[in-house]
């Protein structure tokens, strides 16, 4: 396609990642979506994926029988005239870094939280990923049909623990069962729950231009109380402090019942950015409209069944245009790759994609090629993107070979599975012991499976718990720091940090060595 056409192409996607804690209702809301968009005919197909009440069709069958979920890893579908790319971020057990580093790869995120639960522990690790990418988060208060927490309290709660500042797009008039409607701030009318869409129009001052039997009822008058109140005490809506994600719009609705849902989904098109730009190793911006092809590996998704050792390679694409069978660079190596395998990703297909654009994301089938983080590239003009973060790891395990006499493949197995991103590898000063660190159990289990299978190699892991982990300056380093109540180890950058037992020994520290500055990854 020629210039024109990628700037209208890329201009219409719209990129992002639901984060929530789990319980708090992502999969009903990405459901909801993508009914919207018409990909799903009936709702519960999603659903039945999660609990795994699977639908026949065939890339269930896929999915089943590689045992691994890579068609709802990204979700594509058309709305409004946009382009949209919902990325999972996997919760519960999956939870792992590629959780995080999901979020490297979308423009912006929507935050689902539970109006009975307000900010749950999961929900805010994940914003302070948002939140250090500065990408905008839109905030969806979820389950209205139920008693909750009062909206005030909840719109308080993302400012005092989030530190980011709320600005309310609508109100909720009545909850649970005497939930009578929304009052919608930005489209100035009242949204009426009821079973069909109806709204009362407002006029400037806020006030209904026509008299209804439903406005009579108290908790209609106490809501435009509340709204005035707020819009005259409250922040200013501020559409640039949203793109630099400084200010969250909060849409209260319920996705079960699918109240509110479409009002957010066509206000959050309205203020969603679309593909961004992203910073190259010197920190130069590249264009997503751009002749030349780019793109950066999120994401590595291995086979857990033994038949099939292919992985998935999941690709964010940055710049220009995809075509399937081109020729590209890996940055890395400086190798050649045909891109002849390529997959998009679908709600209820699995379509092998001809092209694709900045902001969409493709999956190449790997073999061995690829680690997280690579840059891929068309053309000539060698490329890398910026380093992935390092996160900081919560769970530990010290590892060892089964088998003393199977040591190389031990080593080989533990060394590229730690390069490709699967797990966080340590080597403590004191015994040389190795210890892995990792944000969700999951990531554990799945390098036990692929050391056995991939590289044969037997390992025994001993669980060590929760750890706090803390970075120290080298040249502030002196072994004799390292007590009982925590393991001096280095990571695979050689970087000194302390696994400490908990906070309280983490504290005991600093008191200790108040002139000692620790870090914290992300
Ligand atoms: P998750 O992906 O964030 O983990 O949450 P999910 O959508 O699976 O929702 C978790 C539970 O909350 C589900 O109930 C779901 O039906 C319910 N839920 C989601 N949105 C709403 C809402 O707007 N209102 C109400 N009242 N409930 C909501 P469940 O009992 O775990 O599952 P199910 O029995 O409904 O299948």
């Amino acid at each position: 396609m020629d210039q024109k056409q990628l700037a209208t192409e890329v201009n219409k996607r719209r990129t992002f990642a639901i984060i929530s804690h789990p319980d708090a209702g992502k999969t009903t809301i990405t459901e909801q979506l993508l009914l919207f968009g018409g990909v799903v005919r009936e709702a519960g197909t999603v659903k039945a994926r999660k609990t795994g009440n699977f639908a026949k069709s065939d890339w269930m069958e896929i999915e089943k029988k590689r045992g691994i979920s890579v068609t709802s890893s990204v979700m594509q579908f058309d709305y409004a005239g946009k382009r949209i790319n919902i990325l999972d971020t996997p919760g519960h057990e999956d939870f792992s870094e590629d959780t995080y580093r999901t979020l490297m790869a979308v423009d912006s995120a929507v935050m689902v939280i539970d109006s009975a639960k307000g900010i749950e522990p999961q929900t805010k690790k994940l914003f302070q990923i948002c939140k250090m990418r500065g990408i905008p988060i839109f905030t969806f208060i979820n389950k209205l049909d139920r008693d909750g927490r009062e909206p005030l309290d909840l719109v308080n709660e993302l400012e005092e623990v989030l530190g980011i500042d709320a600005y309310p797009m609508n109100w909720p008039i009545g909850m649970g069962k005497g939930l009578a409607g929304l009052y919608d701030i930005y489209n100035n009318r009242i949204e009426l729950h009821t079973d069909e869409p109806s709204f009362i129009k407002l006029d400037e001052n806020g006030e209904p231009v026509e008299k209804t039997t439903e406005l009579e009822d108290s908790v209609f008058e106490d809501a435009i109380m509340e709204v005035q109140l707020m819009k005259e005490a409250g922040n200013q809506f501020d559409a640039d402090k949203i793109a630099t994600g400084d200010l969250t719009p909060v849409f209260f609705g319920s996705a079960l019942t699918n109240f509110g849902v479409k009002t957010f989904l066509d206000a959050y098109l309205e203020f969603a950015p679309k593909p961004s730009e992203h910073k190259d190793e010197a920190g130069e911006e590249i264009e997503p409209v751009s002749d030349q092809f780019s793109g950066f590996v999120f994401k590595i998704q291995a086979n857990m069944n033994p038949n099939h050792r292919d992985r998935i390679a999941f690709l964010r694409i940055c710049s220009g245009e995809f075509d399937r069978g081109m020729d590209v660079t890996l940055n890395r190596t400086g190798k050649a790759l045909r891109l002849s395998n390529s997959t998009q990703f679908m709600a209820d297909t699995r379509e092998t994609v001809e092209t694709a654009v900045a902001g969409d994301i493709v999956g190449l089938y790997d073999t061995g090629n690829f680690q997280i983080g690579d840059t891929i590239y068309s053309g000539k003009h060698g490329l890398q993107f910026e380093k992935l973060p390092q996160f900081t790891p919560e769970l530990f395990m010290r590892v060892s070979a089964k088998n003393v006499m199977k040591q190389k493949s031990f080593h080989k197995g533990i060394q590229q599975l730690v390069q490709e991103g699967a797990v966080q590898l340590y080597t403590a000063y004191s015994t040389g012991d190795y210890i892995l660190g990792a944000v969700g159990q999951l990531q554990f289990e799945v390098f036990q499976f692929r050391m056995q299978n991939e590289y044969n190699s037997e390992v025994v892991m001993e669980p060590m718990g929760k750890k706090t982990a803390r970075w120290i300056d080298p040249e502030q380093l002196d072994e004799k720091m390292s007590s009982s109540r925590n393991i001096l180890v280095r990571d695979r950058f050689e970087q000194p940090l302390f696994l400490f037992e908990n906070q309280f020994a983490e504290r005991w520290f600093q008191d200790k060595y108040p002139d000692i500055k620790l870090t914290a990854k992300l």
